[in-house]
């Protein structure tokens, strides 16, 4: 039975999905799938986007049929040559004997490479910049050679403004029933088939991947319809940017990405300890066994990461079997742009370190570092000395990150100048199963546009701050100046441990994540997910993605000074004064004559700094 997916009005999804191929071409294991797409376009003539693998051509056929109902089909454009996407192209050619088809000449070379029918007759030939008015649509053709073979090219529908990108913007994974990148958590679920990919099928042709995106800036881009994954139609530049980074081979990350090749335990325990050095300097890390992990995905990584540590027994007089493959992949992909330290091992004569050097130096541009950890065997105290030099080594050409200790001291921060910022007052909501919780911040600050990132601060002893570390998301309800003391005392005093923040309020609105979110007093609602959390001593701050953002009125929003100058009560200082310190945010007292420097309001959850003597 057909199964398709609508596009637009006139353009249907008519691809499939492959849950069963072990290896894509051959050498890259998909154990998500993988999907062949291709697109019909039903205007006054009848156009084909590609066509499938052979593993799928029954349903893809059975799709065409479908949509193309009584019409003949007039054109299959074929943007690519690569079986996986022109398998069935016979088959049509049989079945539909009125069919062009539109392609260029390196492709039409390919065809006759591949089949043996007449095609001279049936073909099209375009070139860079030609046009195919179809009826309401208009076809443009661009050359993309070499992204992912030498006869590639992409067309664009200047009507409906959609890309056909070919491989470009492609992924593995099949589709499971979503069509549209927005549909899914892309991010969480997708990048990361997406990234390897790109690394392992275009990642080689860096160059050639930015001039198409140069070609493609130069268009109005409003759908992205790729031979692979999902079309794209919202959030364009998130994968647009992405493509900027791996088509200049600029990590995306700064880390270190570990790889090693150990035969008895060794080798993997100094990569082991490197890594523990790594992280008890705050740097990040991956590890990879490399006789285990998937090349494919130690190239993907590398991509990724910024700094790349290579470690490996030495075996038959050269570099262990699979990381010398691993080797061989990164030099054929073209890596470039990363700090590379190297381990080896050998109980008789390590030579893997050499080799594994001579090898990189076909790789432009990579930073190999002289601090080499040679191993004879198991690891003694010398070469933990070694690896700690090396953690130093790597550690110092990351970018610095001043700590607040060493860049000043109480005395010279003015506490009252950090009140100058200006802030906003906010309820964040979060949700751990039944548990619904809420608690004020004043700490939330968008980060990036596309995507939409906000980052917010949340003390570490607030109960929503275990929350939110345990669910991974939360929403902001952004209060406005109509807010009556009484929301601050509702979510700003007491914890949420001991008591429910919503009892009595009369609402239970809810996001689409199910966490609550303030209704009243409220401009505006974002419901986020977490994707990065930063220890930040007495709070946590949270970078996330927004997963939804809606108005709730054109009320201007809350700021920290007029909270002070409008909401707040004046604090009932006793007629008898008690000596002490009051909290300028909710009027707590501290009794004593020094607060100390870390006290911390129990009400407000605000620190010693807007604190004010009675
Ligand atoms: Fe999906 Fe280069 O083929």
């Amino acid at each position: 039975m057909y199964c398709v997916k609508k596009i637009t009005d006139d353009l249907i999804w008519v691809g499939a999905n492959d849950r069963r191929l072990a290896m894509f071409e051959g050498v890259y294991s998909v154990p998500y799938g993988v999907s062949y797409n291709s697109y019909l376009l039903l205007d006054e003539k009848t156009v084909l986007f590609d066509t499938v693998d052979k593993a799928v051509r029954h349903r893809f056929m059975e799709n065409i049929a479908e949509v193309l109902g009584t019409r003949k089909l007039d054109y299959l454009v074929v943007q690519h040559m690569e079986p996986d996407h022109s398998a069935a192209i016979e088959e049509l050619m049989v079945k539909h004997p009125e069919m062009k088809i539109v392609c260029n000449s390196k492709t039409l070379t390919f065809l006759k490479q591949f089949f043996n029918f007449d095609i001279d007759s049936r073909s099209m030939l375009v070139g860079e910049n030609d046009t195919l008015p179809t009826g309401k649509h208009t076809l443009q053709f661009f050359m993309a050679p070499m992204v992912h073979w030498p006869e590639v090219m992409v067309v664009y529908d200047s009507v409906d403004k959609i890309l056909f990108s070919a491989d470009a913007f492609g992924s593995f994974g099949a589709l499971n029933g979503a069509i549209f990148a927005d549909e899914v958590d892309f991010g969480n679920d997708y990048m990361d088939e997406t990234r390897r990919y790109y690394a392992n099928i275009v990642g080689k042709y860096g160059t050639q991947v930015r001039t198409l995106l140069e070609k493609a800036s130069a268009l109005d881009i409003a759908l992205i319809c790729p031979l692979h994954g999902f079309v794209w139609r919202k959030n364009i530049s998130d994968i647009v940017s992405k493509y900027e980074l791996w088509s200049h081979y600029t990590p995306e990350e700064y880390g270190v990405m570990i790889a090693y090749a150990s035969v008895y335990g060794n080798t993997e325990n100094a990569a082991e300890i490197l890594a523990c050095r790594l992280r008890d300097n705050g740097i990040k890390t991956v590890m990879y066994d490399v006789s285990v992990t998937p090349s494919s995905e130690i190239v993907s990584a590398a991509f990724r990461w910024s700094h790349l540590v290579f470690a490996s027994t030495t075996y038959n007089a050269g570099i262990f079997v699979t990381m010398d493959e691993l080797l061989s992949d990164l030099v054929a992909h073209n890596l470039q742009n990363r700090t590379v330290a190297i381990i080896e091992n050998g109980t008789w004569a390590a030579t893997s370190g050499r080799l594994i050097r001579e090898k990189l130096q076909k790789c432009s541009n990579l930073t190999i570092l002289d601090n080499l950890v040679s191993i004879k065997s198991g690891i003694k105290a010398e070469q933990v000395t070694q690896i700690s030099a090396m953690a130093d080594a790597l550690i110092s050409t990351f970018p610095k990150r001043d700590s607040v200790s060493d860049i000043a001291t109480v005395d010279v921060i003015n506490p009252l100048s950090l009140c100058k910022l200006s802030y906003g007052l906010f309820v964040l909501t979060t949700k751990d199963g039944d548990k619904d919780n809420g608690c004020i911040i004043n700490t939330v600050n968008q980060i990036t546009s596309t995507p939409a990132r906000i980052a917010i601060a949340v003390h570490k002893t607030n109960y929503s701050c275990e929350l939110i570390e345990k669910t991974g998301q939360f929403n902001v309800s952004i209060l406005d100046t109509s807010t009556p003391f009484c929301i601050f005392e509702q979510f700003g005093f007491g914890s949420g441990r001991q008591f429910d923040k919503f009892a009595n309020c009369g609402y239970d609105t809810r996001t689409d994540n199910g966490i609550r979110y303030v209704p009243e007093h409220t401009n505006g609602v974002i419901s986020a997910k977490v994707v990065e959390s930063v220890d930040c001593e007495t709070h946590t701050m949270f970078i996330a993605k927004v997963t939804q953002a809606f108005l709730l009125s054109q009320e201007p929003s809350v700021t920290y000074q007029y909270y002070f100058d409008h909401i707040k009560p004046v604090p009932q200082i006793p007629v008898e004064r008690k000596q002490g310190f009051v909290c300028k945010i909710c009027g707590y007292l501290y009794e004593g004559t020094a607060i100390p420097d870390d006290y911390v309001c129990p009400l407000c959850k605000h620190g010693a700094a807007v604190f004010e003597p009675t």
